[in-house]
């Protein structure tokens, strides 16, 4: 059967991980959380006391960082210089500054290379913002994820308060909203939808239900004949 790369894009807390992950385990394909890599190099920044709006002196502390994925159990473990950070990469501050590092064209630079490494031999489900544009511009299928942003912020609460991060949910709102603005707006490869992407709107759809309009989506890309 033809192996294709599917790039899945959009806002932040649009669900993007959990489609991702259930195509990935429906069609036997690795799952890469490309937004994990910019959270761990945030991550080291923040433990090395690096300011992320230094350019030269994040740019300097790339060489030292290395990221890599693991499956354990059910999950996959995102690991920033062989210790699992999983956990670390999602508590507030890694978000909070996440997305002033991502600007950063050197660092861009370094996880696209990787990123594009990571597809190399395909069977492959990237999330992330640029994935469908810049990491795999030539993806077999492309989904470009959109909900209501209230909609977004309750589920990212939940999602958080659920794993017993403490936040108020005006919080969580302000974040999501700063982070959509600095990922669309900035200069080096914005948040925006590929013109061939799929534009799938979840605000009222379960998991379920966009898990199953995607693997449509997969299975008539993957029947498509190739080029
Ligand atoms: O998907 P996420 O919310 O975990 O991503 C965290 C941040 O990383 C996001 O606000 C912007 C950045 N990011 C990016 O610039 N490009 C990607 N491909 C993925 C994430």
């Amino acid at each position: 059967m033809k192996k294709i790369v599917i790039a899945i894009d959009g806002y932040s807390s649009c669900g993007k991980s959990t489609l991702a992950k259930g195509l990935a385990a429906a069609l036997g394909y690795a799952y890469i959380d490309s937004g994990a890599m910019y959270r761990a190099v945030t991550l080291y920044l923040l433990r090395h006391n690096i300011d992320p709006a230094d350019e030269e002196a994040v740019a300097g502390a790339l060489p030292y960082i290395t990221i890599h994925f693991e499956n354990i159990g059910l999950g996959n473990h995102t690991f920033l210089n062989g210790e699992d950070v999983e956990a670390d990469i999602r508590q507030m501050d890694v978000s909070e500054n996440v997305s002033q590092v991502s600007i950063i064209s050197a660092v861009r630079r370094a996880m696209v290379k990787q990123q594009k490494a990571l597809g190399r031999r395909k069977s492959i489900v990237m999330d992330g913002r640029d994935i469908g544009t810049v990491v795999f511009p030539e993806a077999e299928l492309k989904i470009f994820l959109t909900a209501d942003p209230e909609v977004r912020a309750q589920r990212r609460y939940k999602e958080l308060t659920e794993k017993g991060v403490e936040v108020a949910i005006e919080a969580v709102r302000r974040n999501l909203a700063e982070r959509d603005r600095i990922d669309s707006t900035r200069m080096d490869s914005p948040l925006r939808q590929a013109e061939d992407a799929i534009v799938l709107d979840n605000t009222n759809l379960t998991p379920d239900e966009q898990l199953e309009k995607a693997i449509a989506l997969a299975e008539a890309a993957i029947l498509q004949p190739a080029d």
